[in-house]
């Protein structure tokens, strides 16, 4: 079947034949703003490689763009880097009709791949630093484990000096643009720093531990080519350099206030601890659940040093917005943050206490004790609110890195 897509040259041997989504919304949890894509590479070597593959219902796409370059049927080996099924989802169909030679993953990866597929035939498990000869070059996979799953890895095309990075350093952006040259840099910073936050923030050491691994590799890397958004064509120092900073998890002097509200009294609220707050010199971010995504707080929670967090009681417990949002940051493990809460309440309250919990979950150092309001705050209680955002600037500027 011709529909009419195309691949894209990455290199003189390396063609890219992914699928781009537009139309995705929400992945796992994460809302992409723009789409993505999937991210597959096609190696005309010798041995005709395929690198990853695409999500199930975007296949034909990707056999599409193979079609542009070779016969489907002339490929020799298919690697995959990842065994998520954003990857993987159209494997099973592809070794079906390519009848490839061999399928390599990782050791921990062809065990993925046959729980999630229960597949018959062999999948050759590559150990760490393993190669691939492919006739006229070859292919050096190296675990990644955790970056993104532990059944992870890079591969390194040596003459082309590229590597096939899978999740990491990508980007949930969907584009016609396939070089990180094609598209601003504050775009780029961006949708990497939100990937970052929401993704891989929880596995910094293991990132630290492979930021340092790379140069003693030996190899010598001119590209990085990850399974989402753009190829790093033109600077892939300067994403290395990202990941570096983002590990290293640097709290700035940046306060995140996060809230919901019924009635506007905790939005009044949350206002005044952002006026003491900026007052004090802290750079701010309002962001009320409901008006803003969970993944855009994990977003700005990815350089800030304090998390203030504000609700109403409703039904004796935590706005719901509240806790969906807390469980999620908690997850993804954000270090050394301080903070507190604060909210409104009619008559038993508890939230503020609850949320306090949560934060204490979070590992956030209470600054000072959670601060309740009765129904609507009076001028009185909203100077209570601007005093406890200059005691949290305060106690930022005590940190080490703000
Ligand atoms: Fe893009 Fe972890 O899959």
């Amino acid at each position: 079947m011709s529909n009419g897509f195309k691949a894209s040259k990455v290199t003189d041997n390396v063609y890219w034949v992914g699928a781009v989504d537009w139309n995705v919304r929400d992945f796992h949890g994460y809302a992409t703003h723009t789409g993505t894509t999937y991210n597959a590479f096609l190696v005309t070597a010798d041995k005709v490689t395929l690198i990853d593959t695409v999500k199930k219902p975007f296949k034909e796409e990707m056999f599409a763009r193979i079609r542009s370059v070779v016969d489907p049927g002339a490929i020799d080996y298919v690697i995959s880097n990842h065994s998520e099924m954003d990857h993987s989802g159209s494997l099973p169909e592809t070794i079906d009709r390519v009848r490839p030679e061999k399928v390599f993953a990782s050791v921990m990866g062809a065990q993925a791949l046959r729980d999630h597929f229960h597949m018959n035939g062999e999948i050759v498990a590559v150990g760490d630093g393993g190669r691939i000869d492919l006739g006229n070059t070859s292919i050096t996979c190296y675990e990644t484990r955790m970056l993104h799953w532990p059944d992870s890895m890079f591969s390194y095309l040596a003459g082309e000096k590229l590597l096939f990075s899978q999740d990491a350093f990508g980007m949930h952006l969907a584009s016609y643009e396939r070089f990180d040259d094609e598209l601003d840099e504050s775009v780029l910073e961006h949708e990497a720093a939100k990937y970052f936050a929401n993704i891989l923030t929880l596995y910094s050491k293991q990132i630290l531990k492979l930021l340092e691994k790379v140069p003693e590799l030996g190899i010598d890397i001119d590209m990085i080519a990850p399974d989402h958004g753009p190829i790093w064509r033109s600077n892939h120092g300067r994403i290395l350099e990202l990941y570096r900073r983002w590990a290293e998890r640097r709290p700035t002097n940046k306060a995140v206030v996060v809230y919901d509200t019924m009635w506007g009294s905790t939005d009044l609220m949350a206002r005044a601890i952002g006026d003491g707050l900026a007052e004090a010199g802290t750079h701010v971010r309002i962001m009320k659940l409901r008006a803003v995504h969970r993944s855009d707080i994990a977003t700005e929670l990815l350089d800030a040093g304090a998390l203030v967090a504000g609700s109403p009681t409703l039904n004796n417990t935590v706005f719901p917005t509240l806790a969906d949002a807390l469980v999620y940051c908690k997850g993804l493990r954000f270090t050394g943050l301080v903070g507190a809460a604060f909210g409104s309440y009619g008559w038993s309250g508890g939230a503020v206490k609850q949320l306090e919990e949560l934060l204490r979950g979070m590992n956030v150092e209470i600054v000072s004790e959670g601060l309740q309001v009765k129904y609507v705050p009076d001028g009185e209680a909203l100077e209570r609110c601007r005093e406890l955002g200059r005691a949290i600037a305060d106690r930022l500027k005590r940190l080490p890195n703000p």
